[in-house]
C-alpha cells in the first residue's frame, strides 16, 4: 500500500508542475539558432571542444539528432526551421528539377520562392506574429519566402568570415530602433573540410579546433555586449559525414546507357528521371550493384517520409554508407553525406544554452523536426502545421519537470527503504502482540483485505 501512495503522489505533483509551467510570458525571450554544417555527433566524443563544452556543462546536450532523409544540407536546414519532412516542405534535395514548370534549383540558384513556398519557416512566422528576425546566411534567409525575408539578412556569400556573420547577429539583437528576438547563423565548416579530406583525417581534426574557436568568438561577443545569459542559443547541424573510399564506387555506365536517363542529383542518393520506359530503366539499374538500393518512387520506404512530392523523381538510387555513385571514373571527395538517415554517421548533435534551457542536462536523441515546436514554445509563437512533437523536446526546457533515470532510481530506493521500515515496524508490533495471541490474529486478518503486499 505504501509504494502505491508514494508513486501516486509523485505523479500528481509532476502533473501539476506540467500544468503550471506552460503559462509563461515569452515577449522578452531571445533565441539564436546556429548551424555548423556537417558537425557529426561522434566528433564530440572523439575530439576536444573547450568552448562548446562550456555551453554543454551549463546547458543541455542532445547526443544524436535524427535528421531527415535525404541527409543533405538544404532539406535538413529547412526541416529544422519548418518542423517538416522534406516531402512536406518541398526542398527535397540540394539539386531539384520540376518537370511541370521546367524549373531547376541548385545551391547556387536557390532564390526562386517557388521552391520554398510549400512551407513557412519560423523567421517568417515570428515576423507575422509581431517580432523581428535576423538571418546570417542560414539557407533560405535571403529568399522572399511568402514575399518575406527576415527583417535583417545577409545575401549568401561563402567568403563572408564567421566573425562578420556574428557581428551582424550581435548588431541585430542590440539594435536600438528594432531589435530582433530570433536570429539564425550558418557556417560552412566542418562540412567543407569533411568532404575534402574525410571525417577521419588530420585536416578535419584541425578544422574542428577552428570551429571550437568560432564558438569561442561567438561566446566572447555575446559576453562583451551583455547578451550572454539573456540570449538562448541552440547550436546544431544538418547532418554528419561518412568516410568515402576509391574502393567503394558504383559506376552506372557499366549497367545502363546514358541516353536512358537524366541524373537530377548525383551521389550518394541519385534522383533518376528516366528518358525511356521507367520499368526498363528500373530493371537495368536494379541489377547494377549490390551496394546500392534502387527504388521506384512508390516503393521508397515509408520511414524516409520521402515520397509524396512531385519534385521526387520516378527512380531513386541510395548508396550504402561510404559508397559513391558515378557514371564512370572514381571518387572526387573523401567524405560525403546524404545516406540513409538511420545511420549514426549521418546524425548531428544539438547543444542548447540559456535561461530557458536546463543546466547540466543530457539526453540521447531527438528528431530535428522537433526543434521547430521547441523554438515556437520558447518564442511564444503559434506553430504552423508541422511533423514535429513538442513532447520529445519538452524536457530540454528548464520550466518542465522530467523524471530522469537518476530520479527513478532514487524513487525506487526510497520506496524500498520505506517499505522495509514499515515491515520492521509490523514485525515489532507482531512480536509485542504475541502474548495476546487471539486478538493479534484477528487484527492481522482484518488488515489482509486492503494490503495485498504483506501477504
Ligand atoms: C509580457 O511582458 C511584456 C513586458 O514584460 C508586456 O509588455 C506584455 O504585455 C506581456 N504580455 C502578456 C501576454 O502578458
Ligand atoms: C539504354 O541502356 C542500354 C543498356 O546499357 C543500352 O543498350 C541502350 O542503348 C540505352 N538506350 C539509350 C537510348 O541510350
Ligand atoms: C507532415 O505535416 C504536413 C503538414 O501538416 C502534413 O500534410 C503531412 O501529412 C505530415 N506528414 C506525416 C507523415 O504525418
Ligand atoms: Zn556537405
Amino acid at each position: 500500500m505504501s509504494i502505491f501512495w508514494i508513486y501516486f503522489m509523485l505523479f500528481v505533483s509532476a502533473f501539476l508542475e506540467c500544468l503550471c509551467s506552460s503559462t509563461t510570458n515569452n515577449s522578452d525571450v531571445k533565441l539564436l539558432l546556429v548551424s555548423f554544417d556537417g558537425f557529426r555527433a561522434s566528433y564530440l566524443e572523439l575530439y576536444a571542444f573547450p568552448n562548446l563544452q562550456k555551453m554543454i556543462t551549463s546547458g543541455t546536450l542532445v547526443k544524436h539528432v535524427n535528421n531527415v532523409f535525404v541527409t543533405k544540407t538544404f532539406p535538413n536546414h529547412y526541416s529544422i526551421v519548418t518542423g517538416r519532412f522534406a516531402e512536406s516542405h518541398g526542398v527535397v534535395a540540394n539539386t531539384m528539377y520540376d518537370t511541370a514548370t521546367n524549373k531547376s534549383f541548385s545551391t547556387f540558384e536557390d532564390k526562386d520562392p517557388f521552391w520554398w513556398n510549400e512551407a513557412t519557416p519560423i523567421w517568417v512566422t515570428n515576423q507575422q506574429q509581431g517580432h523581428k528576425s535576423g538571418g546570417a546566411m542560414w539557407p533560405g534567409t535571403d529568399v522572399f519566402i511568402h514575399n518575406t525575408t527576415p527583417s535583417y539578412y545577409l545575401n549568401y556569400n561563402y567568403s563572408t568570415p564567421f566573425s562578420k556573420r556574428v557581428d551582424h547577429i550581435i548588431e541585430w539583437f542590440t539594435n536600438s530602433t528594432g531589435p530582433i528576438n530570433f536570429g539564425t547563423l550558418y557556417w560552412e565548416e566542418p562540412d567543407s573540410t569533411g568532404h575534402r579530406s574525410g571525417p577521419d583525417s588530420k585536416e578535419l581534426k584541425n578544422k574542428l579546433k577552428e570551429v571550437d574557436n568560432n564558438i569561442g568568438y561567438l561566446i566572447d561577443q555575446l559576453q562583451k555586449t551583455g547578451l550572454w545569459n539573456t540570449v538562448n542559443i541552440i547550436i546544431t547541424s544538418d547532418h554528419g559525414m561518412a568516410q568515402c573510399s576509391d574502393k567503394k564506387v558504383i559506376q552506372l555506365d557499366n549497367c545502363i546507357g546514358r541516353g536512358n536517363y537524366t541524373r537530377v542529383t548525383n551521389s550518394p542518393v541519385a534522383a533518376i528521371l528516366p528518358l525511356s520506359d521507367v520499368n526498363y530503366v528500373y530493371k537495368l539499374l536494379s541489377n547494377c550493384d549490390t551496394h546500392m538500393k534502387v527504388y521506384l518512387k512508390e516503393d521508397i520506404p515509408d520511414r524516409f517520409h520521402y515520397k509524396h512530392n512531385k519534385r521526387i523523381q520516378p527512380i531513386l538510387l541510395v548508396a550504402d554508407e561510404g559508397w559513391t555513385i558515378v557514371q564512370n571514373g572514381s571518387i572526387t571527395q573523401l567524405g560525403d553525406h546524404g545516406y540513409d538517415n538511420a545511420l549514426p554517421s549521418m546524425h548531428p548533435l544539438l547543444v542548447a544554452y540559456g535561461p530557458v534551457f536546463k543546466r547540466g542536462y543530457k539526453i540521447n536523441s531527438i528528431n530535428n523536426i522537433d526543434i521547430y515546436p521547441l523554438m515556437c514554445r520558447v518564442l511564444g509563437l503559434k506553430e504552423e502545421p508541422n511533423n514535429g512533437t513538442f513532447g520529445n523536446v519538452r524536457c530540454l526546457l528548464a520550466s518542465e519537470s522530467c523524471v530522469g533515470l537518476p530520479d527513478v532510481i532514487g524513487i525506487v530506493i526510497g520506496s524500498l527503504m520505506i517499505l522495509i521500515t514499515v515491515l520492521c515496524l509490523l514485525i515489532l508490533l507482531k512480536k509485542r502482540a504475541t502474548p495476546r495471541r487471539a486478538f493479534a490474529r484477528l487484527q492481522l486478518q482484518d488488515d489482509d483485505d486492503d494490503d495485498p503486499l504483506i501477504d
